[in-house]
Parts: structure tokens; C-alpha cells; sequence
């Protein structure tokens, strides 16, 4: 088993790119299906997570080769539509599936998310818009089954939440739909503009995305191209988060500013100084972090979920008394338990945590709980005093290439070992 060793007390300095994102590659893969050729994938990060939609790729007949940051994914002879339980569960996203295979195959056999570390994950959103399409849904042995018996047609479709995966399975199955689709209450995450604009050089005929309605026009058929994938936000937000943590400075090179424009008052409030060029956020924190008054994680452009529980773990060493609101994910304080074992004082009442902030965490060994909860403890390690041993830190290889090497080449002292 795999585990960091994370030594306390020295502040990141330096500069870094930022890897391509998790959440925008995983989507992009499973929209490569469309295409029945081969696509090029620049800047598509080394992550467990995308070999994993890589082995659903190729379980459905595609071929891929990677070179360096560059995927080439051949989905010309891609003609299966079931993707198995085994592939389906070692990634609860790989629901997005389900959108392409209806879009290339008119039909889709997988098995239901199920529920993951973050808590349960419904689908009723994604089946409800694809009902709208003219897909036929039938659950049986937590296995789905759909099927489009007079082809995809264009409707207009209202979300009841801006769900991010039920905007990319709806597009997904919209692009080749006959007639138009008109979807409101639409996810305004940057992940789905990256979509829209690589399946619109497919082809496609997308307009709005970005903002709360989307509309497709449904096309015949879609090509291979070659797309760059955008930078990670929540890697980035990782970063400035750990930076304010231990007290450094840091530049984001070649980064869109404007991705993090939920996140860019929370560092400020902490103590941050941040001077954001159009491709560059530059951190630096003098002193120890201050309290946030009220954190309050909400869909784009708001705070987002995904970088909680590390703003989380530096609140639990910052001056004063932090309150948290995850108004998404209701399991998401789950590394709050490690980080009690490390001398944080943290109050969690359903989706509210009060975080008083401490004089100084000590070292331990803690479990990662899930990607996110595995890089807050990291986090508080490059906090505590002495030396944090973190478990279980596959979660973290999911969502962060090589999370050890990023720090080391920042003045950290994380280390892999293998147990
Ligand atoms: C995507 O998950 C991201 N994953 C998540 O990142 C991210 O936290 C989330 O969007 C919110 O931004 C990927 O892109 C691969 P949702 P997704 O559908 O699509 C409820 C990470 O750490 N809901 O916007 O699953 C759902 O239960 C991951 O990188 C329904 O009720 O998020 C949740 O409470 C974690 N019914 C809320 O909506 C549905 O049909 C947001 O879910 C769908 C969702």
C-alpha cells in the first residue's frame, strides 16, 4: 500500500502550470465516441481516473495511445453500448457514458452509479432530460438499460438543479438528436464550455453554454479533431489553498484567472495578497490565515464544492472561527474525522461545519476518505508540526498527477513510500 509521508513547516514557493482538468477530460473521452475516428487530446492529465474511462474506451472497441500529455483515442470501430459493473464502479462518473453511447449507438447497457464517498449520487436528473430525447429507460438488477426506439429527437428540457453531469449527458445525446434542444437551469461550469467547444469543432451546433440555457441544433453526424483540454480549477484552488496553508507565495502560470472567481474573496479574507493577470494568479500569505465568516459552496460561479475540504483543513489552523455551508454533496465533511486527529476543533451538524481555528496540529497518521478529503489532509500535514503519514492515497492519484513531485518542486517535503 501506498502513503505520503508529509513533513510540517515549510511554506511552497515558486511556480507551476497547471495540470489538465479531471472534470473536463473525463466528459471530453466519453464525447470522443461521437466522433468514429481519431481524436487528439493535448494536455489530458495522468490521472487513475481518466485510465479508467480509458479502459471503458477500450472495452467498447476504441483504441488509445498516449504520448507525453497527448491521448489519441480512435473510436472508429467503438461499436459496443454495454459497458460492465467492474468498469463502471471503479468511477461513479462514468455515467457520462451513458449520453455518448446514445448519441453514437442509439442505445446504452451499464449499471447505476450507486452511491460513492461524497454520498449517494441520483441519476433522476440525467434519465429525466434523456426521457425528454426520446430515450426509453428500464432499470432492472441496478443495471440500465436504454434504448431510443425512434431515435433521439431535440425537446426542450428544464433542469431542477444545474446538475454538471446531467447538462454533459443531455448535450452528449442532443448533439446528433433530430431537431432542436433547448435545455434551461443548464450546469455554467467552465467544464461544460470546454465541452460545448470541442464537440462544436466536431461539428456540433451548440449555443450558450457558459450560461443557464443551452441550445442544439441536432446535426447528422460529427468528425475527429484535436483539442487542448482546459486547465484543472480545483488543482489550481488546491494550490493557492495550500499556499495561504503554509504561508508561501506562489504563480500559476498560463492559468485563466477568471475560472476561480468564486474562490479569489475566501483567500482574501484569509490574509491572501493575489495579483491576477488574464493567464496568471499570483498568492502570497504573510502571516497565519484568518477565520472566514461564511464559506458557502454553490454551483459556477459560486465557491466551489470540490475545494471545501481543503480551504476546510487551512480554516482549522487559521485565526478565529470559520462556518462552512456544502450546499452540494451532503457527505463531503468526511476527512473532518482525520483531521480531529491531528488537533483540529471542528463541529459538523448535517451540512454545516464550525471550524475554530487552532495555535498549531500535530502530525499523524490519517486515511484518506476521498480525493478531495485526502489532499485536505495534505494540506493540514504541511501545517502540523512534525509529521503527517496519509493513507489510502490512491483517492488522491484519481484527481492529482503526481501530487508529491507538484509539492517537492515547491519547497514541500512530501514523500511516496510504498508499505
Ligand atoms: C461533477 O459531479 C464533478 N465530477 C464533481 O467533482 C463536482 O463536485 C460536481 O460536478 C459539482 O460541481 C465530474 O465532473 C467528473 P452534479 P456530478 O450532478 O456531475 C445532485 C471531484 O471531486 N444530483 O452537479 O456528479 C447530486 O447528488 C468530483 O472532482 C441529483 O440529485 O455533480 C449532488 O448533490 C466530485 N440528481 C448535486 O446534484 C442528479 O440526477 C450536484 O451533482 C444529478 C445530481
Amino acid at each position: 500500500m501506498e502513503l505520503f509521508l508529509v513533513e510540517g513547516g515549510k511554506p511552497l514557493t515558486g511556480s507551476l502550470s497547471v495540470q489538465g482538468a479531471k472534470n473536463s477530460v473525463l466528459p471530453l473521452l466519453a464525447a470522443a465516441l461521437l466522433a468514429g475516428g481519431t481524436c487528439e487530446l493535448e494536455n489530458a492529465p495522468q490521472l487513475s481516473d481518466v485510465q479508467g474511462a480509458l479502459d471503458i474506451l477500450h472495452f467498447l472497441g476504441a483504441r488509445w495511445q498516449r504520448q507525453e500529455e497527448c491521448l489519441l483515442v480512435d473510436t472508429g470501430c467503438a461499436n459496443g453500448y454495454r459497458i460492465p459493473e467492474d468498469l463502471m464502479h471503479r468511477m461513479r462518473s462514468s455515467i457520462v457514458f451513458l449520453g455518448a453511447l446514445l448519441g453514437r449507438q442509439g442505445k446504452a447497457e451499464l449499471s447505476l452509479p450507486g452511491g460513492c464517498d461524497l454520498g449517494p449520487r441520483p441519476i433522476d436528473l440525467h434519465l429525466e432530460g434523456l426521457r425528454r430525447l426520446g430515450v426509453a429507460v428500464q432499470e432492472s438488477q441496478g443495471r440500465l438499460i436504454c434504448t431510443a426506439p425512434q431515435g433521439l429527437r431535440g425537446s426542450r428540457v428544464t433542469l431542477a438543479f444545474p446538475s454538471v453531469g446531467a447538462t454533459e449527458n443531455i448535450l452528449l445525446a442532443a448533439c446528433t438528436a433530430r431537431g432542436e434542444t433547448v435545455l434551461t437551469n443548464a450546469a455554467q461550469e467552465p467544464e461544460i464550455v470546454d465541452l460545448a467547444g470541442f464537440l462544436n469543432a466536431m461539428g456540433a451546433k451548440i449555443t450558450g453554454a457558459g450560461k443557464s440555457t443551452l441550445r442544439v441544433e441536432g446535426v447528422k453526424k460529427l468528425h475527429p479533431v484535436a483539442w487542448r483540454v482546459m486547465p484543472d480549477r480545483i488543482a489550481a484552488a488546491t494550490w493557492l489553498a495550500m499556499t495561504c496553508a503554509s504561508r508561501g507565495r506562489i504563480c500559476l502560470n498560463d492559468f485563466p484567472a477568471h475560472l476561480l472567481q468564486g474562490v479569489y474573496p475566501v483567500l482574501e479574507e484569509m490574509g491572501a495578497k493575489l495579483r491576477l493577470e488574464e493567464r496568471q494568479v499570483f498568492l502570497a500569505q504573510e502571516g497565519r490565515p484568518r477565520r472566514v465568516k461564511q464559506l458557502r459552496t454553490m454551483p459556477y460561479p459560486g465557491f466551489p464544492t470540490d475545494a471545501q475540504s481543503v480551504f476546510l483543513a487551512v480554516l482549522t489552523a487559521a485565526r478565529g472561527t470559520s462556518l462552512i455551508v456544502e450546499n452540494i454533496f451532503s457527505d463531503r465533511f468526511r476527512p473532518v474525522g482525520e483531521l480531529l486527529r491531528m488537533g483540529a476543533d471542528v463541529r459538523v451538524e448535517g451540512r454545516v461545519a464550525l471550524v475554530h481555528g487552532v495555535r498549531q496540529l500535530y502530525g499523524a497518521p490519517v486515511e484518506a476518505t476521498d480525493l478531495r478529503g485526502g489532499a485536505a489532509l495534505v494540506t493540514a500535514g504541511l501545517m502540523a508540526k512534525g509529521t503527517t503519514v496519509v493513507q489510502s492515497i490512491h483517492h488522491i492519484d484519481r484527481g492529482y498527477e503526481r501530487l508529491e513531485d507538484t509539492l517537492t518542486g515547491l519547497g514541500a517535503s512530501v514523500r511516496r513510500i510504498t508499505q
